[in-house]
């Protein structure tokens, strides 16, 4: 028999750790509310899907795998199959995700989870032409004190001129997102996980 007090202080530990995880993941917490980028405007969820590259990644995550692609696919519920993979250790690891419009009035927001009992994670396109990148944001606020964020740019291909790499940085910090830890993603001896 749980004893109502006994409840409480497991459902808050429970939202201690929800909180703090995301936090040590991010290793760098900004202080006050997470910024407000502008997304890709008329955004077309059905041009989005298909698969990505990781081309770089915010924040910084050393020794983690390489090769790293996601294939996104519309499913008859309206909703999104988000597979993402990468090699390890010389293994292809692979997670399977759910993907929703969180608000239809805002398509270009997205929100992802890779668990049935985790929350949708934000996944918003600030930009993309569909057809060679896309930037990606998430950023979730701590009691508005703080926020944790990630930030992706992916390609199409394994690679990106400097130039839509270099405009990328760019267009994250004129909405304020801090891109200086960005590290480039490694895409190279990819062959395995076809
Ligand atoms: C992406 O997912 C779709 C649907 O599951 C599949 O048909 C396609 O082969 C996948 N593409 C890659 C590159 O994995």
């Amino acid at each position: 028999m749980v004893t109502q007090p006994a409840l409480i202080m497991r459902v808050f530990l429970a939202s201690i750790l929800v909180l703090v995880i995301p936090i040590i993941r991010a290793q760098v917490p900004h202080w006050g509310p997470c910024p407000e980028p502008e997304v890709q405007p008329a955004f077309i969820l059905k041009q989005f899907m298909g698969r990505w590259f990781e081309i770089a990644k915010l924040p910084a995550q050393f020794e983690k795998g390489r090769c790293i692609e996601t294939n996104f696919t519309l499913t008859t519920d309206n909703s999104i199959r988000v597979v993402s993979s990468e090699i390890l250790k010389g293994e292809v690891r692979k997670i399977v995700g759910t993907g929703v419009i969180e608000d239809p009035k805002n398509p270009a927001k997205l929100g992802i989870t890779y668990s049935y009992v985790l929350p949708y994670s934000p996944y918003w396109i600030l930009s993309t032409d569909y057809v060679n990148f896309a930037l990606v944001y998430s950023c979730t606020d701590v009691l508005r004190l703080f926020h944790v964020d990630f930030a992706w740019i992916l390609g199409r291909t394994r690679s990106l001129p400097d130039a839509t790499v270099e405009k990328a940085r760019e267009t994250f910090a004129t909405n304020n997102i801090d891109v200086t830890r960005m590290i480039p993603s490694r895409q190279q001896g990819c062959d395995k996980t076809l």
